[in-house]
């Protein structure tokens, strides 16, 4: 390649980026914004479905009855344990410790099944969506005692 036609090259890269950058911007500043709008989450933003948090009862009523009353995960005693956390150190939680006489051995889906029963049981609403076992999602929910 003579030095003349690398010369030529230059300019034609440069015109793709002139291209490119535009749609790098946008597309940076658009999933800014989407991880934005998801750490403003909390338990007051419909965060599991009604049917999760049945399929939550059930493995309650199958897995930690036999210990607890579902009125322990219900209002003060639950809220005074997990307000301020989110729903990732809860689900953690109960998956590391619980059922205390044989620790994780339930499926990540039926911890976080029973996670929507508890937020269910403290009056949080449901949403269209259900709660996912994506750790890094749980993370960017908050436990809050009043909606802020
Ligand atoms: C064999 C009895 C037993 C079973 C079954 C059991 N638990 Fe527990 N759980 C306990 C005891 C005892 C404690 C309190 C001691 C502690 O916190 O380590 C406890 C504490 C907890 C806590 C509070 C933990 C903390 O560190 O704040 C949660 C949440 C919990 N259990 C959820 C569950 C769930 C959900 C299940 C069913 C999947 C379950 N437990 C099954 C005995 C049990």
């Amino acid at each position: 390649m003579s030095a003349r036609s690398r010369m030529r090259v230059a300019p034609k890269r440069e015109l793709i980026m002139r291209r490119i950058i535009p749609f790098l911007i946008v597309f940076t500043l658009l999933s800014f914004r989407s991880v934005q709008s998801q750490s403003a989450r909390s338990v007051w933003d419909g965060v599991y479905t009604e049917g999760q948090a049945a399929r939550g009862q059930t493995v309650f009523t199958a897995f930690c009855a036999s210990c607890h009353s579902a009125s322990e995960f219900n209002g003060d005693p639950f809220l005074g344990a997990w307000d301020a956390s989110t729903a990732l150190d809860l689900f953690s939680t109960m998956q590391t410790k619980m059922p205390m006489d044989n620790p994780g051995s339930l499926k990540p889906e039926e911890y976080v099944d029973v996670v929507a029963y508890f937020f269910r049981g403290n009056a949080f609403p449901a949403g269209k969506d259900e709660l996912t076992t994506d750790r890094e999602q749980l993370k960017l929910i908050r436990i809050e005692r009043k909606k802020s």
